[in-house]
């Protein structure tokens, strides 16, 4: 306490400086960019839909939405970092744990939903392409259509870019080249300019049936854009309960004191705890299965964030009580390098599964016959912190209430904005990654040294092994 009492001065000369940053002209991602759109965004949102319903921008998100849960029964998501994973983090947190496998009946209306464009794997592209060719063979019927959303803010990212060129081809194929229903099913989110706006409006798309990334937003600061507002929408969830969440979360990081105010707190915390006591390795520990995604989401935006000139903590999403059983004697008795953030969900949506009584008891869990699941995970959250404690190794919680959009928003809002500050009270930069630009330069420079193969021959991968 007595630590972050003595930040408190600077904590609130940093809260002002990223307040005052929202009224300044955002610079793109090249020398020191500057993207604070996503702080006010949330609000910006609410506020044009309030004024213009569908005529508005999350008007329209909610327009091409409804077009495409009434035209698909499955949805192929393209897209790579910020525009991947904050829409993959809402899929997991909110929908059904097995969406994809309900029957439409119980899906009410919803499509199932896939991820691709998120890596460089020919296997798991081939295998998407094959359950699409094997379950989908009449587009007259509705229940066999599927579509696309392809999702890349510059449009020039090549893993995105590849498995679109092979998903449009397929849905060519699959519809008709020239069939205009392709427009409706095929739907691109991209930024303002870019070789995926020139695409799209080369095979016909007019600037409205495109769906716009600000230019002020950066990549992992994004999912309150298109970016994750129209998969959200094509889930079924509910987007203005998201951006509520996320703008109440704003209001709270500008108009509270440091010490209720949970952006500061959780920066602080953290900053302290890897700047000064070297606790580089930040441990998000999600106490539920459907959290994962949210901890992935996390790692990229420290990830690309902070690791900067040598410095920035290195983020690991861990599942509790599942790693426990994995990585919990490392967390416990390992490098002392740890800080361990959970994120926990105080009451579950369902009701308990309870332990119940057996008629045979050689388990011994008789004796919990009336504990239920939030029972024991409460008992094996209690049990860690407090092993952690006895050992010295600082751990916070994160409690969400519950789980739902409007947590679920404020939780990412705050994680956003708590990565900004964190950033400032570092020296550092929080927004662009020029360290991610290496890798594509030199990826393109092999890809170039490949000699093409005579026209239509496919080269055999697995000769010589
Ligand atoms: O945070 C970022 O800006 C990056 O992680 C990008 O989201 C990622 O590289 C994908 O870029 P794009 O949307 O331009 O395809």
């Amino acid at each position: 306490p007595d630590r972050l009492d003595a930040l408190k001065p600077l904590l609130n000369q940093v809260r002002g400086r990223v307040a005052a940053e929202r009224e300044l002209n955002s610079v793109p991602a090249k020398d020191q960019p500057l993207q604070p759109g996503f702080i006010n965004l949330p609000q910006q949102l609410l506020d044009g839909f309030r004024r213009k319903q569908d005529a508005s921008d999350l008007g329209k998100v909610l327009r091409v939405a409804n077009r495409l849960k009434e035209n698909v029964d499955r949805v192929v998501v393209l897209g790579i970092g910020g525009s991947y994973l904050g829409a993959k983090a809402l899929f997991d947190a909110l929908c059904h744990a097995h969406h994809n496998e309900m029957p439409a009946k119980l899906r009410m209306g919803k499509p199932r939903v896939y991820f691709e464009g998120n890596a460089l794997d020919n296997d798991a592209l081939q295998e998407l392409l094959e359950l699409l060719e094997n379950t989908c063979v009449d587009p007259d019927i509705a229940e066999e259509r599927w579509g696309v959303v392809v999702v890349s803010k510059s449009g020039g990212t090549i893993e995105t870019a590849a498995a679109f060129r092979a998903l449009r081809a397929e849905a060519q194929k699959y519809y008709g080249p020239k069939d205009p229903i392709l427009k409706q099913v095929v739907v691109p989110v991209t930024g303002p300019k870019g070789k995926l706006r020139d695409l799209c409006k080369a095979d016909g798309y007019a600037d409205d049936d495109i769906l716009t990334i600000p230019d002020d937003v950066g990549g992992r600061f994004s999912v309150f854009t298109p970016v994750g507002l129209l998969p959200a929408a094509v889930m079924g969830l509910d987007v203005r309960a998201l951006l509520l969440g996320a703008a109440t979360m704003t209001k709270r990081f500008l108009e509270e004191p440091a010490e209720k105010n949970p952006v500061l707190q959780f920066a602080a915390v953290n900053y302290l705890l890897a700047e000064e006591n070297k606790k580089t390795t930040r441990v998000m520990a999600c106490w539920s299965k459907k959290l994962e995604a949210i901890g992935w989401w996390y790692d990229q935006l420290l990830s690309e964030s902070l690791g900067k000139f040598g410095r920035g903590p290195t983020p690991l999403t861990a599942v509790y009580s599942r790693d426990l059983h994995s990585r919990g004697q490392q967390h416990q008795d390992g490098a002392r390098d740890k800080t361990i953030n959970n994120l926990v969900v105080r009451t579950p949506k369902h009701p308990p599964v309870q332990v119940g009584m057996a008629d045979r008891n050689e388990d011994d869990l008789n004796q919990f016959s009336r504990k239920g699941y939030p029972d024991l995970l409460d008992a094996a959250l209690k049990g860690t912190n407090e092993a952690y404690a006895d050992a010295a190794r600082p751990s916070a919680d994160i409690v969400l209430p519950a789980l739902s959009e409007h947590t679920v928003g404020q939780l990412m809002q705050m994680l956003m904005l708590a990565t900004v500050v964190e950033g400032r009270l570092m020296g550092i930069n929080p927004y662009g990654q020029p360290g991610v630009e290496a890798y594509k330069a030199n990826m393109t420079r092999h890809l170039k040294a490949v000699p093409n193969l005579p026209k239509g021959e496919v080269r055999d991968q697995t000769k010589g092994v």
